[in-house]
């Protein structure tokens, strides 16, 4: 896709971080934009907002977990714009701890924001934006997580590695049809949002009962080094950068790497990752 002007996007988890850099940059790029998030106090701010700045932005709460909620996102901005070029599926949280102590509340929560969040815009979207047949995009938000093995964190990574094989899926079906709707799946590293605090949304139904609960000092450990990471990570905007990039240039993975210091980038990660696979070496 390389127009942009006047095209419509729609940009899931827009409230905050790396979907909140997106819509702004959508409006840079002199899009339309439909801002879609749980937390329909700050969307409704940024609309206004942003309109009275000359924009032409729709907020609509939306929970991505819920078909239905997603399928009235579609039916709102085709009803206010007419069509959908841009679809960022990108709203996503995080719950840390060791699989077999996570609440299946903890599995529920997660698995219905990042996975089925995506499934659902996929089987909402992609039909209305093959009908359209015009040049349209869709990027999915999934992780390094997706890509390399590690401890804790578990029903996260679960999530980005189904993220991953959908989008992946997604783009050799949407080829084999010659359509012109493209697919990438954006990856990035550690970007400087809230994400680490993301129970704040999390919603009444799938709290977990007590949250007196003795923690693991290596689970702790696990979300320090996180909230540290994210606050030296890059800024949305700059994630905007790429996402932009990786679109004009119909790059299917958009990756973002950095040095880290000490610790291998992740993208030797995947290389150790894949040769232990190839070689039925144990993880390491
Ligand atoms: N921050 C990072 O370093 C990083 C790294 C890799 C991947 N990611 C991914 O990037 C995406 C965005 O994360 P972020 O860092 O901007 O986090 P963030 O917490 O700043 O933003 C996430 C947004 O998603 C919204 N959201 C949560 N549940 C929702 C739901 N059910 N329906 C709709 N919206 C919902 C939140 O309200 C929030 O506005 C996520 O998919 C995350 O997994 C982030």
């Amino acid at each position: 896709m390389q127009e942009f002007t006047d095209r419509v996007a729609v940009i899931t988890g827009a409230a905050a971080g790396i979907g909140r850099g997106l819509a702004e940059r959508c409006i840079k790029e002199g899009m339309k934009v439909v801002i879609a998030d749980i937390d329909e106090e700050t969307i409704r701010k940024c609309e206004a907002e942003w309109n009275d700045d000359g924009a032409s932005v729709l907020a609509i709460p939306t929970d991505v977990s819920k078909l239905s909620d997603v399928e009235h996102l579609a039916k709102e901005t085709l009803g206010a714009f007419g069509a959908v070029h841009l679809l960022c599926n990108n709203a996503g949280v995080i719950v840390p701890g060791v699989i077999w102590e996570n609440t299946l509340a903890d599995w529920e929560w997660v698995l219905g924001v990042n996975l089925w969040g995506v499934i659902h815009g996929i089987h909402v979207f992609v039909p209305l934006m093959l009908l359209q047949d015009s040049e349209a995009h869709i990027v999915n938000t999934a992780s390094p997580a997706g890509l390399v093995a590690g401890p804790g964190w578990g029903i996260y990574r679960v999530t980005k590695h189904g993220v991953i094989s959908l989008s992946e899926t997604l783009y050799y079906d949407l080829a084999q049809l010659g359509a012109k709707l493209k697919v990438s799946v954006l990856c990035p590293d550690t970007v400087n949002t809230k994400f680490v605090d993301s129970g704040r949304i999390r919603p009444a139904e799938l709290q977990n009962e007590s949250n007196n609960q003795i923690r693991r000092p290596e689970v702790e450990l696990q979300e320090q080094t996180l909230r540290q990471a994210l606050s030296n990570g890059t800024s949305p905007d700059q994630v905007a950068d790429h996402v932009f990039n990786g679109i004009r240039a119909e790059k299917f993975y958009i990756l973002m790497q950095f040095d880290r210091g000490e610790r291998p980038q992740w993208s030797e990660r995947v290389r150790i990752r894949t040769e232990n696979i190839l070689q039925e070496v144990n993880p390491s």
